[in-house]
C-alpha cells in the first residue's frame, strides 16, 4: 500500500471576484517510511499542498489516498477521524490551543484516541524534545522554538504512520534545529512513519530521500537527496 498518493491536485480560492490557482495539477506518491522534502519560494503552494494532503482542507480537483484512503470521498468528520488515526501535523505557526498548557495540547490527541495514562505519556513526549519541566506553561509563556517543540511532542503523540513537518526548524537556533531533525528522522526510522517536509533549509531538504520543488503552484522539479 502506498503511504500518500496525490494525483493531479488543484487548488483554485476565489477572492474579490478573482479566480487564483495556487496548487496546478501536482502528482506524487510516497511509499511507508520514505522521507520526502517540499521546497519552493515563499507563496509557491507548499503549506496549501501539504495542508490537502493531511486533509485539512479539501481541492479543487484531483485526488488523495492516505494510507488506502480516498480522502476526497469523505466528510469532514470522517477526515478529522483519519487524521487523528494516522496522521501528525507541525504546522508553520504551531497551532497550540492557547488556553491549555503544554501538556495538555500534547495529551488532545491521545485524550481524542481514548488512550490511557495521557499524562504520563505526554509528559515523557515533552521530555523527549527537551521541555520535560514546562509542561505546566501556557504557549504564551514558551518561547516561538519551545512552541515549536511541544507542536512536535504533539504530532508524535498517535504515533502517526505519515507526519507533515510545515518548516520544523524554521523557529529554532541550529542546536535545538538538529535537535528536532534528530527527532524526526529517529521516528521515520523506529516507527517506520512517512516523513514529508517542507522547508527552506536545503541541508535538510537534502537529507531526505527525495526533493520536490514547485514555483508558482507547480512542480518544476524533482530529485533524488543525498539519503539512501
Ligand atoms: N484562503 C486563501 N485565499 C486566497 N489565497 C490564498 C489562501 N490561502 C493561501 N492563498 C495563497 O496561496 C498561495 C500559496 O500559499 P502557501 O501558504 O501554500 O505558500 P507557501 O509555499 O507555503 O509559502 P511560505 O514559504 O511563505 O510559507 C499564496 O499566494 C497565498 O496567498
Ligand atoms: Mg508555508
Amino acid at each position: 500500500m502506498t503511504s500518500l498518493q496525490v494525483e493531479n491536485l488543484t487548488k483554485t480560492y476565489t477572492s474579490a471576484g478573482r479566480q487564483l490557482t495556487v496548487l496546478h495539477e501536482v502528482s506524487f506518491s510516497l511509499q511507508p517510511a520514505d522521507t520526502f522534502a517540499i521546497v519552493g519560494p515563499s507563496g509557491s503552494g507548499k503549506t496549501t499542498l501539504l495542508g490537502l494532503c493531511a486533509g485539512l482542507d479539501r481541492a479543487s480537483s484531483g485526488s488523495v489516498w492516505l494510507q488506502g484512503i480516498q480522502l476526497d470521498k469523505l466528510s469532514e468528520d470522517q477526515r478529522a477521524a483519519v487524521r487523528n488515526q494516522h496522521v501528525g501535523f507541525i504546522f508553520q505557526n504551531f497551532q497550540l490551543l492557547p488556553t491549555l498548557t503544554a501538556l495538555e495540547n500534547v495529551q488532545v490527541p491521545l485524550e481524542l484516541r481514548g488512550e490511557r495514562n495521557v499524562a504520563r505519556t505526554a509528559q515523557a513526549l515533552l521530555e523527549r524534545v527537551g521541555l520535560g519541566e514546562r509542561g505546566h506553561h501556557y504557549p504564551a509563556q514558551l518561547s516561538g522554538g519551545e512552541q515549536q517543540r511541544v507542536s512536535l511532542a504533539r504530532a508524535f503523540a498517535n504515533r502517526p504512520a505519515i507526519l507533515f513537518a510545515d518548516e520544523p526548524t524554521g523557529n529554532l537556533d541550529p542546536d535545538t534545529g538538529e535537535t528536532v531533525q534528530k527527532l524526526l528522522f529517529d521516528l521515520n526510522k523506529e516507527a517506520g512513519t512517512t516523513l514529508v517536509l517542507v522547508t527552506h533549509d536545503l541541508e535538510l531538504a537534502a537529507k531526505t530521500q527525495r526533493t520536490m520543488r514547485m514555483r508558482g503552484g507547480k512542480v518544476v522539479e524533482e530529485s533524488v537527496g543525498t539519503a539512501s
